[in-house]
């Protein structure tokens, strides 16, 4: 039975490494290599811990199980000091989605416990990267962070660095962005639209920084937000019902205007990108982030 398993599991992963093999001579781009990436990555089982078990923490735990991994831990309110319990320092990774106030403390207890972590809770590592970059550098622990671990917001921040390189040349066109989540999110404007807007300010030479613009709360009423300069980028939020992320940039002039838009249908896409993230993040270490992840 057991040597029946083995062949079985030898085939699969033979099977697997030959549909590698094969997209890597298609070489389409970028397709063979997100593909690459997916199948690649998740040939081995590992050993999870979740900090956070609330709406993505238990996406999070069945997309793992169904990769194939074990939760060996799962810390909330409730358990805290599980972080110093022998089940969370026997997972290869911990995967952290919380609260901004919390999100510090629960990724340094991970790393001191000895554990890899993923975090995707926003809100926090703007104001805290530098220490984080050092505990990497200087200690050896490994974050790895992201405001957004869905593919599709990877594929459109890229879009988004593109688009914004071609308009740096046309400063007729006004650039603004607008962020629509539902009603229990703490923050705003969200990570993945200050993400975003870095990556305009990047590409952009005559934007220098953004600033928060109105907030639409849950009950239609509008809290009036900062006027933007002309070297600034305004970010208007709206929170909603039970949205899961809308982003939308615009370029608008008297002409015409661009619009991209972002829409997440369900947190499934972030929760199977934070599982991706833990794959790649068992095999590497330091400060790690989606562009190490997607090359694009
Ligand atoms: N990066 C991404 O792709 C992405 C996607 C969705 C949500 N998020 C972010 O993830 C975070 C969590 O989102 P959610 O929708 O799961 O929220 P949620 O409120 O449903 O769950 C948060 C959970 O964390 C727990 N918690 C609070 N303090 C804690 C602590 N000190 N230690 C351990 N657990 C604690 C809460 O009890 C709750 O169960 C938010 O910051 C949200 O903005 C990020």
């Amino acid at each position: 039975m057991a040597y029946t398993e083995n062949a079985k599991e030898i085939t699969v992963k033979r099977a697997a490494r030959g549909l590698l093999f094969l997209l890597f001579i298609i070489k389409l781009r970028y397709l063979s290599k997100i593909l690459i990436i997916f199948a690649a990555i998740n040939l081995n089982e590992m050993k999870i811990a979740l900090i956070g078990y609330g709406k993505m923490g238990k996406t999070i735990e069945r997309i793992a199980l169904e990769r194939g991994h074990e939760i060996v831990s799962i810390i909330d309110v409730n358990n805290l000091d599980d972080f110093n319990s022998e089940a969370f320092k026997s997972a290869d990774v911990a995967i952290e989605f919380t609260a901004p106030h919390v999100a510090f403390d629960n990724c340094m207890k991970a790393m001191d416990a000895g554990v890899k972590v993923v975090s995707g809770s926003t809100g926090w590592f703007q104001q805290n990267e530098a220490v984080m970059r050092e505990k990497c550098e200087k200690e050896g622990k490994t974050l790895f962070w992201s405001s957004n671990f869905s593919l599709g917001v990877a594929i459109f921040a890229a879009v988004n660095r593109y688009l914004a390189k071609i308009m740096s040349n046309f400063d007729n066109y006004k650039v603004s962005m607008e962020e629509t989540h539902h009603i229990h999110k703490l923050d705003a404007p969200s990570g993945t639209a200050i993400t975003l807007a870095e990556g305009i300010l990047e590409n952009i030479v005559h934007k220098t920084s953004w600033v928060m613009g109105d907030l639409t709360n849950p009950d239609g009423s509008v809290t009036k937000g900062n006027v933007p300069g002309p070297t600034e980028i305004k970010i208007d939020a709206i929170r909603r019902d039970e949205v899961p992320g809308i982003h939308t940039v615009t370029y608008d002039s008297d002409a015409d205007t661009i619009t991209i838009t972002h829409d997440a249908h369900n947190r499934s896409g972030f929760a199977l990108g934070a599982v991706i993230a833990a794959e790649y993040t068992v095999g590497h270490s330091g400060m790690l982030g989606m562009k190490d992840l997607l090359d694009f």
